[in-house]
């Protein structure tokens, strides 16, 4: 007999999820570019809601976000019968884990995908199963060669976060038609919102048409709420029915629903966001490549951020501590087998201006 409770020895095997710094080792604040968020902040309408809420804060919230459910619809012309919100689209990603696969089932992603896929498999007692990616880029022959009778859930983020890359949409629909009927397949949308606009509907096509495929998004990005923690999924009524069951009962706050229903409604920050986010990082983009010669490199991306590799003398660690020093913290990710790489995202103009100048100083590049 033992002495205390005893963890579920799958649940010992999670490495708890780090999050992007904002500090430095010696506790100096950081100009965050290392999660994602939107420099440009948050929409205007957006925070007046969250003014508006405070004074709401004794009620619970309406456990079905209808309004913003029913605004969500309407603005991507989905059903908002279909449609669940979360406590992010973390919330949801593991919710489709649990659901849909258990003990002795196997969840498959893309090595150098999001690393909540390999937690949401382990909680559920499901083995997360790595497959190789292709430059980065999720490698539909090798994710449907991986597949096997236990497979029950397969995660694909795109765009993919940490790498940029995505697949384009007969890539998606070659992924989903090779897949068997009874595997789910969730695309994780949190960076769609960047992509040409005429690559945004795959997923929604899909969710719509087939039962087995699960689109998440989420308002923490491009919607800059990332601190209101609101996502939300679309899929058949089956798959919405099963996260609606085991989601927390008031999983999606006052001031979350209300701010998330007032972002809806500010196409034009959601496009001068998209905007910024090109510009920049088109100017980065070049600026890495001029330094090639140093052995820097960047990889294609179409989310707001950019894996920038170190193949040359400068290593990604020294560019990582001469980047703090400048005041900016950075993604490094040895233990997402990227020890040569670092995901920067994209920020204010006068930020990235620095980080440039910073790597240009360190390839001995100084104007
Ligand atoms: C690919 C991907 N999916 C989902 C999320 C989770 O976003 P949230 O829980 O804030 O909606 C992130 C956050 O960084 C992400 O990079």
């Amino acid at each position: 007999m033992t002495t205390r409770p005893e963890p579920k020895p799958y649940i010992l095997g999670i490495h708890a999820y780090v999050p992007g710094k904002a500090t430095a080792s010696d506790g100096r604040k950081l100009v965050k570019l290392s999660a994602n968020e939107n420099p440009l902040g948050t929409s205007p309408a957006a925070l007046e809601a969250l003014e508006q809420a405070r004074g709401e804060a004794a009620s619970y919230p309406d456990p079905d976000a209808k309004a913003l459910r029913a605004a969500i619809a309407d603005l991507h012309s989905l059903d908002a019968e279909r449609i669940v919100c979360g406590t992010g689209s973390d919330e949801l990603l593991n919710l489709a884990a649990q659901g849909f696969a258990g003990v002795g089932d196997e969840v498959l992603f893309s090595r150098h995908s999001f690393a909540v896929y390999d937690i949401a498999a382990r909680r559920c007692g499901a083995e997360p199963v790595e497959v190789d990616d292709r430059d980065y880029t999720a490698d539909v022959d090798a994710i449907l060669a991986a597949v096997t009778p236990k497979t029950r859930v397969v995660f694909l983020a795109n765009p993919n976060n940490p790498t940029g890359t995505w697949i384009a949409p007969a890539e998606v629909e070659r992924l989903h038609a090779g897949l068997p009927a009874d595997v789910l397949l969730v695309v994780d949308e949190a960076y769609a919102e960047y992509l040409d606009p005429a690559h945004q509907r795959i997923g929604f096509e899909l969710a719509a048409k087939r039962d087995n495929v699960l689109v998440t998004r989420t308002f923490s990005k491009i919607h800059g709420l990332a601190a209101e923690r609101i996502g939300w999924a679309t899929g058949a009524p089956g798959l919405i029915d099963v996260l609606n069951r085991i989601r927390g009962p008031f999983n999606v706050t006052v001031s979350g629903q209300k701010a998330a229903l007032a972002a809806l409604g500010d196409t034009g920050f959601v496009e001068a966001s998209r905007d910024h986010n090109s510009a920049e990082r088109a100017r980065f983009v070049e600026a890495i490549s001029a330094l090639g010669n140093h052995g820097l490199s960047a990889v294609p991306s179409e989310a707001n951020f950019v894996l920038v590799r170190f193949d040359g003398d400068v290593k990604a660690e020294t560019a990582l501590t001469a980047i703090a020093e400048a005041g900016y913290a950075v993604r490094h990710l040895p233990s997402q087998g990227l020890p040569d790489a670092l995901r920067i995202t994209i920020g204010k103009s006068e930020d990235m201006e620095r980080v440039i100048a910073t790597l240009r100083e360190l390839c001995g590049e100084t104007a």
